[in-house]
């Protein structure tokens, strides 16, 4: 909605939330405190807000107001009744959609911008149909418009789009979100299909995408297993152009909100229409993604003599992936859990996350030494260098910039040796830190 703004002076966009902190918070007039960490959207928000961008708790308000609303809520996985652990909740969509129904005025293009499983559409319309049936003069079009953003690169992403998705039935509707998009993205970009094309579309994506690191993932254990190295079988296949070079870094796995629960989703709809085979087929691209996380803390604890009771552990980044402060399903959760359980001390350290979130990422407080008691647990650390002082080994989880720089002779001072460098982004120096005395694993390489 920033880059709407900041790309259509002539369009008022209003955010709305019933959170009142959050919505203060995007108020805020200290542009490095807004609620999300993403490079660039300090100056784009910077130069919309109180022009033409608005963040608001007046939803009512702000949707009789609306020629358009965007429904861009929550849709997580389920966690209890008919399809806990792999439907969407759409109980916001819902509410969300009534809402709208309530408070619309004349007519109104409703837009799913929140990823849903195919067919939501119908149910919005049926809400929203409802209300046009009471009378009052009310009408709507629904249409189905799936944001393929990927987070840290999210000003750009949509600054420039390689398409941009409108799924609907109304021809005026289409048109007139297409106007929207065609002020900054290039027509051919804007791609015309119907809501289900739409919804699955993006389901589709998320899961192709998640597929490849799955894919290479897998390979990347046979290439520790044989001596190859998954960087260069990952450039031998990228050269391929049907293959290309893009999403084939090996890794602790996939996280962020929107691979895993995807994937779900898909099974779910799969195994809805009956169709068992396709339904374990992309099952399996998340049963390896969590193998891949249990794997490497296994491979940790068996080299570091098989136990990690009483250890301290530098863990290096938690965020799901660079450039962002999201740990939703973030690969460092589950490996991080895992040591913990086998009694390690966790010194971790992350340029953008928080403790907080950490403890509530962990589901447990900071606190207590190593000791041989077996009680793992963990302790926020201020850099690489002060998470590193005193432990048996350092974990890179995720592939932030700076980690490529580390000064590995520092750090390697102040470690217990025999110590390891267990580089699960492999990001960094591998020579420098051997140099430095380290031993050093590398995902896709060993
Ligand atoms: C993804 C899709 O890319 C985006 O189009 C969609 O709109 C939302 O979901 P996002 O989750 O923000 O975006 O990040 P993405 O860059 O796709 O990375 C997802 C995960 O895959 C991260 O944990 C990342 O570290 C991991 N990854 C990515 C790999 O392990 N290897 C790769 O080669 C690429």
């Amino acid at each position: 909605m920033a880059v709407i703004a900041d790309r259509c002076p002539g369009i008022q966009v209003t955010v709305v939330d019933l959170n009142e902190q959050r919505i203060a918070a995007w108020n805020d007039a200290d542009l490095s405190r807004l609620p999300v960490y993403e490079p660039g959207l300090d100056a784009v928000v910077g130069r919309s807000r109180g022009r033409n961008l608005h963040f608001s708790t007046e939803v009512d308000a702000a949707i009789a107001a609306a020629d358009m609303v965007f429904l861009a809520v929550n849709t997580p996985t389920k966690t209890r009744g008919l399809g806990a652990g792999q439907a969407s909740d759409l109980r916001w969509i819902e509410a969300s959609a009534r809402q709208v129904a309530t408070a619309a005025r004349g007519h109104t293009i409703v837009v799913e911008k929140s990823t849903l499983p195919v067919r939501t559409a119908e149910t919005v319309t049926a809400i929203l149909g409802a209300a046009q049936a009471d009378g009052g003069g009310k009408t709507f079009s629904v249409l189905s418009n799936p944001e393929f953003l990927a987070e840290g690169t999210a000003i750009t992403d949509l600054e420039n789009p390689d398409r941009v998705l409108i799924g609907g039935e109304d021809a005026g509707a289409i048109e007139a979100l297409a106007g929207v998009y065609g002020q900054w993205v290039p027509q051919e970009r804007i791609l015309r299909t119907n809501v289900w094309s739409s919804e699955l579309s993006k389901l589709t994506a998320n899961a192709f995408l998640a597929q490849r690191i799955s894919s290479i993932n897998a390979i990347a254990a046979l290439c520790e297993a044989t001596g190859a190295n998954v960087r260069e079988v990952a450039r031998a296949i990228g050269t391929d152009s049907r293959i290309g070079p893009k999403f084939l870094q090996a890794s602790p796995g996939f996280g962020g909100s929107c691979f895993q629960k995807d994937i779900l989703n898909l099974v779910y709809l799969c195994r809805h229409y009956g169709l068992e085979e396709p339904a374990a087929y992309w099952e399996q691209v998340v049963k390896l993604n969590s193998w891949q996380q249990h794997r490497i803390a296994r491979l940790a604890v068996r080299n570091l003599f098989g136990t990690v009771t009483g250890k301290r552990l530098a863990v290096l980044g938690f965020a799901f992936k660079a450039d962002t402060n999201d740990t939703r399903e973030a690969p460092a959760i589950r490996i991080c859990r895992d040591l913990i359980e086998e009694g390690a001390t966790l010194a971790i350290v992350d340029p953008k996350v928080e403790p907080e979130q950490i403890a509530r990422d962990l589901g447990c407080s900071p606190g207590g030494a190593a000791s041989l008691s077996g009680e793992g647990g963990w302790v926020p650390a201020a850099s690489p260098e002060e998470a590193a002082r005193g432990a048996d080994a350092v974990l890179i989880l995720t592939e932030w910039g700076v980690y490529r720089q580390l000064d590995w002779a520092a750090i390697a001072a102040v470690m217990r040796h025999p110590a390891w460098l267990f580089d699960a982004r492999a990001v960094a120096d591998a020579e420098a830190a051997r140099a430095a005395g380290l031993n050093v694993w590398r995902v896709g390489e060993g």
